[in-house]
């Protein structure tokens, strides 16, 4: 049986840290312990601010800890996509700001001694089956005029398989995303910040000074930055302009040797992701909308199918694990003063399947804004930014968000609890009230409410990763209702199944 964990959950351990049990007073105080928080704590202690870092799990116990961790200037939503919605001077940007995070882990690793199996290799976008190689020559195009000179058509990817043609991507990256977050956590400790774990931000709030509730305590600072991936500050006004979405990943041995070092991804929509670790190889996609899709154990299966035949040498998988990442409508991430709210509150959200850049950009961009300093990112990723060349997927999104409230009329999966298999869960109707019903290993029960605590939507349950997933703004639970990523800040009321109201 496959672990159901990442590679790197398996493999590396995070530096321990306690709970906040004091108040305390910083120049920043950064909420979320991932690439993007973790990132910008280190960028402003090394520019002598004073930082406290927060976050309600262990370390890195968000989304870098499902990543596949490519670190690439190939853009997902490709180059002459973004060049409708944004125009020739911002893609130049955008490839520009990419190769820089790239750059930047790059020298952070070697002046902090990071040992984290980071490594620069070159990474191949082919066609997915059916696609067109004018998709190829469109991308070509938009890859130099966006500055990426060095992107060349290639007639096949260096694998066994003929892939046809492809755009070969020079210096590209991979590391071990958890050894290189134990690394800035140690150099940010080393400067002085302080890293509290365990420790849920419950309310945020602007102003002079700003504050950070954490249960009875307090953390104030000059500057608030919210990179909890989804904030979990903002009501509507970045919600309304990203979508959450579900994508999955498996590994499995291969014999040394017989996969080249690269990484790969082919121009499918939802695409397929491919790279080595040790002699683990690594496939990823079969993405879907999150709590809009009840299958993904045969998700994991066509994955599994899709790499057997590309690479029949694989073994069997060893890991298989999924995640969530938020897809803005016009294809770059959030990252700058929060919209419609006091100067110093800052966010970094949408980060797509680009993350670990994006989280990068995030750490130099909000450093340089906190600090007053001029950064030629500030525009392009504004939070404020009005999409307007978007207006087609935002209408689409909103659509699509709004006709989830239809389910509160629906009934429910399944009659009554007792219909629910164990480890499983499932949605029961009980009069006006929806309930999302877990039968744990052992046969107990356990019922939340599955109305999510954000805006009201109802959630959904995903069988292969046992969470409670929000089908509106991306809130994920896990099976017993407790919050594992906002905009909801907290769990899914707890409910008593009737009998248990009847004898109280
Ligand atoms: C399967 C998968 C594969 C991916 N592959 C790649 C890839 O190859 N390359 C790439 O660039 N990107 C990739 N991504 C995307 C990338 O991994 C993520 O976008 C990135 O890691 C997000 O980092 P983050 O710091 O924004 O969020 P997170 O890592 O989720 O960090 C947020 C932290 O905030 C904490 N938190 C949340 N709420 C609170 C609160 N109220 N109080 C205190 N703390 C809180 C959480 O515990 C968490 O630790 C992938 C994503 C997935 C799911
Ligand atoms: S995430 Fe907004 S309603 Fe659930």
């Amino acid at each position: 049986m496959p672990r159901h964990e990442s590679v790197w959950s398996a493999t590396a351990a995070m530096p321990e840290c306690g709970p906040l049990e004091q108040n305390v007073h910083v120049d920043v105080c950064v909420i979320g312990g991932g690439i993007a928080g973790l990132s910008t704590a280190y960028h402003l202690c090394q520019a002598g601010r004073s930082v406290a870092v927060l976050d309600d799990g262990a370390l890195a116990s968000g989304m870098t800890r499902m990543t596949t961790g490519h670190l690439t200037n190939m853009l997902d939503d490709r180059y002459f996509e973004l060049e409708k919605l944004h125009g020739k001077d911002a893609i130049r940007v955008a490839a520009d700001s990419h190769s820089a995070a790239i750059e930047r882990i790059d020298e952070i690793v070697r002046t902090e001694g990071i040992d984290c199996d980071f490594s620069r290799l070159d990474g191949y976008l082919f066609l997915a089956e059916g696609d067109k190689p004018g998709t190829l020559d469109k991308e070509l195009d938009a890859a130099h005029r966006a500055g990426l000179k060095d992107v060349q058509l290639m007639a096949r990817a260096p694998f066994e398989w003929d892939t046809g043609p492809c755009l070969r991507f020079p210096r590209q990256g991979q590391f071990h995303p958890l050894k290189y977050l134990a690394g800035l956590a140690q150099a940010i400790r080393r400067d002085g910040g302080r890293i509290f774990c365990h420790s849920h931000a419950d309310h945020v709030e602007g102003g002079v000074p700003g504050l950070v509730h954490v249960g009875k305590h307090v953390v104030t600072g000059d500057a608030m930055v919210v990179a909890t991936n989804v904030p979990i500050n903002n009501r509507l006004a970045i919600h309304t302009k990203q979508a959450p979405y579900m994508t999955y990943v498996i590994a499995a041995r291969v014999p040394p040797g017989s996969v080249p070092q690269v990484l790969a991804w082919d121009t499918g929509d939802p695409y397929h992701y491919i790279r080595l670790h040790d002699d683990l190889l690594i496939v990823g996609g079969e993405d879907h909308k999150s709590g809009q899709a009840h299958d993904s154990p045969q998700r994991y299966r066509k994955l599994e199918a899709w790499a057997r035949e590309r690479f029949p040498m694989m073994r069997e998988v060893e890991f298989m694990w999924g995640g969530q990442i938020m897809e803005t409508i016009d294809y770059l991430a959030f990252i700058g003063h929060n919209p419609m709210d006091h100067d110093n509150i800052f966010v970094a959200t949408g980060d797509s399947g680009m993350g670990l850049t994006h989280g990068t950009i995030a750490g130099m961009l909000l450093c340089d804004l906190i600090l007053g300093r001029k950064n030629p990112w500030e525009k392009l990723y504004s939070p404020s930014r009005v999409p307007v060349m978007a207006a087609g997927e935002f209408a689409r999104e909103d659509l699509n968000m709004a006709a989830q409230y239809a389910d509160w009329l629906t009934p429910g999966d399944v009659r009554s609890a007792d219909d629910v298999a164990r480890d499983s869960g499932a949605i029961v109707r009980r009069g006006f009230e929806k309930i999302a019903v877990y039968r744990d290993a052992n046969g107990a029960v356990h019922e939340c409410s599955a109305v999510c605590p954000h805006l009201g939507c109802i959630v959904q349950w995903n069988p292969g990763e046992q969470t409670w997933d929000c089908p509106c703004h991306g809130s994920r639970f896990d099976a017993e209702g407790h919050v594992i990523n906002g905009p909801a800040n907290r769990d899914l009321p707890s409910v008593q199944r009737p009998e248990h109201k009847r004898a109280a």
